[in-house]
């Protein structure tokens, strides 16, 4: 075949994804005077962006000034278990106020404080009131703005265009063969540089609050590319899904009800999380109702309530509660905001969530508790990048937003992904612009390689007979819910691993008859090679990390061990298949450890230097 027959688009620099990372990107590039593409696998705006509900975090000390970059970077650290990339972090936690005053410059309504300002909300793991937000809306107001500010850029966007494979010259990026989900046509993609910003892969999990397009498509095409995986182990479980009625079980129920004074409770009417307070966070949690409703008063000085703690140890304890039969009728626990807050202040503060749930389960929060249990929200892992630039080991080849790994470790805090993405889709925007300023000569997009993208995508729809797309996904995702959920075994991933071997043959086997043209089977398929690629991932990296470490709880690897901080578990494609390795983190610079492991009030008394 000659790709001459198919249509051919040509970009500086092409986007793969249009959520926040996405777009905050491409408006870098274009700033820049590249010219730039988005490619978005679904319409613009309709991303994972808006299920960050509850804010965005940054230290502006709008509510309590003594919040700074450097309790920001410190509770990431130590919201992350240490394991977060320091540089990124460190970048994180300073250019995130530039990034939401910026974002309010474009346009954004941040809800106000009584004296005018941002208003900040309280989110687990986070000292100060630090989320910046619009009600439960922020993603969506979020995605609102950079849209609204895209399209004056002058920047292509190619609605529900799916990416298949990247295309190299040599070791460098070149191109990205790609399909128009509604005709099946192909198209080529020749570009200097790729950014892609594609989200996690949640849709390989049952219950989760990604939507369909969360296959892991990003991961997918830069491991095949040739570019390294980290942290892969590392899977969110927030805390509060829909668990009710079944067609809705996963939906996010926000942090920000828990931020603004909701509590837990199981069957028993027990408010169970003071039960499980860390002892690493004893000092911190408040352990009697006396102290967390002082809290909940505004009293600063209180310990914070610990329905507060980070994400993993919350999803832990509603698990907890279920096994010990004190769960809710639906398998859950209670979220209770109703006897805490007044009607008038949940339908402001929370709206969405007060529509959610009258419309989807027909209860009204104001007057009744929730039911809510853990889903599968957000990748800690992903594609492994260079802190500054974002590019990735593959030349031309860029990455940020959730399918970039490293700046969350272990586990991420409630609103530093809305803040990520805005600083690290600037930065693989300046990355992209200064890679292809430094290009010399011509890139090229082999036939043979376009070629062999091709066939294999229509190879599915030439079969005579084959597996059904629908049924491998769904046992995929049977097989990573039962082996590879929040707590795990090395016996249990290791039958997970075999089993997706075995899934792998009938991948191979899928077929979606008829015509490319409106073939949601077809489209289907095609996204099996990815989630394969995520689910074996995931599942190698847990089984050799042997410790329990944020969001990675191993039953048989009790607490962290002191050497888990030592490495980070990298995966690459070899000959022989996938490869799982630890490989030696370096050492933290003095300055930055300094900032992570100090006492607040060294840190409130500023007296750290970096
Ligand atoms: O609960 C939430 O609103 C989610 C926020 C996040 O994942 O950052």
């Amino acid at each position: 075949m000659d790709y001459s027959d198919i249509q051919t688009i040509e970009h500086d620099v092409l986007v793969v994804g249009a959520g926040g990372a996405g777009i905050r990107a491409a408006i870098e590039c274009a700033e820049k005077g590249l010219s730039t593409g988005i490619i978005s696998k679904s319409l613009l705006g309709k991303a994972h962006t808006v299920m960050a509900e509850g804010g965005i975090a940054a230290s502006l000390g709008n509510v309590d000034s003594r919040d700074s970059w450097k309790v920001h970077f410190r509770d990431t650290m130590r919201g992350g278990k240490f394991l977060n990339q320091w540089r990124m972090a460190e970048l994180h936690a300073k250019q995130a106020p530039d990034r939401v005053r910026e974002l309010e410059e474009w346009g954004a309504v941040f809800d106000r404080t009584d004296k005018g300002l941002i208003n900040q909300r309280n989110f687990g793991g986070h000292r100060y009131p630090r989320l910046a937000h619009v009600g439960d809306r922020t993603g969506l107001e979020i995605i609102r703005t950079l849209q609204d500010f895209c399209v004056h850029q002058g920047i292509s966007t190619h609605m529900e265009c799916t990416g298949l494979d990247l295309v190299l010259d040599g070791d460098k990026v070149s191109g990205l063969v790609g399909y128009w989900r509604e005709t099946g046509r192909f198209v080529l993609f020749k570009t200097k540089a790729i950014i892609l910003a594609t989200g996690g892969g949640g849709k390989a999990w049952k219950v989760t609050s990604n939507s369909w397009e969360y296959t892991g498509d990003g991961l997918g095409m830069a491991y095949r590319a040739g570019a390294e995986l980290i942290d892969m182990e590392f899977t969110q479980f927030h805390p509060t899904g829909m668990v009710w009625p079944p067609s809705v079980k996963g939906i996010l129920v926000t942090e920000g009800v828990r931020g603004d004074g909701g509590i837990l409770l199981n069957s028993e009417g027990e408010r169970f999380m003071f039960n499980y307070i860390p002892k690493k966070f004893a000092s911190e949690t408040a352990d009697t109702e006396a102290e967390a409703s002082r809290w909940l008063d505004g009293d600063r000085e209180a310990r914070r309530p610990p329905e507060l703690l980070t994400r993993d140890v919350v999803a832990r304890a509603i698990k907890k509660e279920v096994e010990a039969g004190r769960g809710s009728p639906n398998g859950g626990a209670f979220l209770d905001i109703a006897s805490r807050r007044p009607a008038e202040f949940i339908k402001k503060k929370l709206p969405s969530m007060y529509h959610q749930f009258k419309e989807l389960a027909e209860i009204d929060i104001t007057e009744k508790p929730m039911e809510v249990g853990p889903t599968l929200h957000y990748f800690m892992g992903g594609i492994r990048v260079n802190s500054d630039s974002q590019q990735t080991n593959v030349p031309g080849l860029f990455a940020c937003g959730e399918c970039a790994g490293g700046m969350h470790g272990a586990n991420r805090l409630g609103g530093n992904s809305l803040s990520d993405l805005l600083v690290f889709g600037k930065l693989a925007g300046d990355g992209a612009a200064n890679y292809i300023n430094s290009l010399t000569g011509q890139l090229n997009c082999s036939n043979e390689e376009v070629s062999k993208i091709i066939k294999e995508a229509t190879d599915i729809l030439n079969r005579e007979e084959g597996k059904n797309p629908y049924l491998v996904h769904e046992e995929l995702q049977n097989i990573l819910q039962s082996y590879v959920s929040i707590v795990r075994t090395g016996e249990e991933l290791a039958l997970g691993l075999d089993e997706l071997q075995k899934l792998k043959a009938d991948i191979a086997e899928v077929f979606a008859h008829a015509s490319a043209q409106y073939n949601p089977g077809w489209n289907e398929a095609l996204d099996l090679k990815n989630l394969i690629v995520t689910a074996e991932a995931v599942t190698r990296a847990a089984l050799i990390r042997e410790e329990s470490r944020g969001a990675h709880t191993r039953l048989d690897f009790e607490g962290e061990h002191d050497d888990g901080l030592k490495y980070n578990i990298v995966i690459k494609k070899t000959e022989s298949g996938m490869s799982a390795e630890k490989v030696r983190r370096e050492d933290p610079p003095v300055e930055l450890a300094d900032i992570a492991y100090a006492s607040l009030e060294e840190l409130e008394g500023d007296n750290l230097g970096a």
